[in-house]
């Protein structure tokens, strides 16, 4: 069984999608054994706890990112964590922290990348006037939202959008995404060669 860690920050709807795909049957071969935030009022923290999940918040306000990530990484060794998903956890992890567990951290992007990485990246492709967007899971690399993609989804963008529509869309297709994308790299049935990631 591989043992799941998630980071979040805020309301934490990725991680609910991955924890339900888990209750429901649909992901197998993994269990959720710890949930972390950066921010101890993020409701992901609360709705974790009501699952009866291992659930805390080491702040990272006003201590030097080192050693937050040192914290973390810790935290996650202590608890046997051998795969990590970033569910809106929106800090940027520091290389040691990506060398304590290679090829073994996931993300999910709001867009189509390498469309619109960073903030707002709905924001982003509606002020960019594009007319598909999207969300993928990726593994995370020293670069921000930049490391080899695992699966992407698309939605089309309407003309009469706004951010709350389009981000509600391109959400419902993240949920789907994720746990698609952790069933892949659970299943060890795939090979990367430099960039792409190559289902065998
Ligand atoms: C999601 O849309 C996720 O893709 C995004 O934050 C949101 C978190 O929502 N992540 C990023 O933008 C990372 N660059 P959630 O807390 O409901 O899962």
């Amino acid at each position: 069984m591989t043992r799941l860690g998630v980071l979040l920050s805020g309301r934490g709807s990725n991680f609910l999608a991955i924890a339900e795909a888990i209750n429901n049957g649909s992901l197998r071969g993994c269990e959720i054994v710890l949930v972390l935030s950066n921010k101890a009022d993020a409701p992901g923290i609360d709705a974790a706890r009501q699952l009866g999940l291992e659930a805390r918040a080491i702040p990272s306000k006003g201590i030097p990112r080192q050693e937050h990530d040192r914290q973390m990484i810790a935290a996650l060794q202590d608890a046997r964590v051998d795969l990590i998903c970033l569910a809106g956890y929106m800090r940027i992890i520091s290389p040691e922290f990506i060398a304590a567990f290679p090829n073994r951290i996931l993300n999910i992007h709001p867009s189509l990348l390498p469309s619109f990485p960073g903030l707002d990246a709905q924001g982003q492709a509606l002020e960019y006037g594009a007319k598909i967007a999207g969300c993928t899971v990726h593994f995370v690399d020293e670069q921000v939202d930049h490391g080899t993609i695992i699966v992407q989804r698309t939605v089309p963008v309407l003309d009469n959008d706004t951010h709350d529509t389009l981000a509600a869309r391109i959400l419902e297709q993240e949920h789907q995404a994720y746990a698609e994308g952790l069933q892949r790299v659970l299943s060890g049935e795939y090979r990367i060669e430099g960039r792409r990631y190559i289902r065998k």
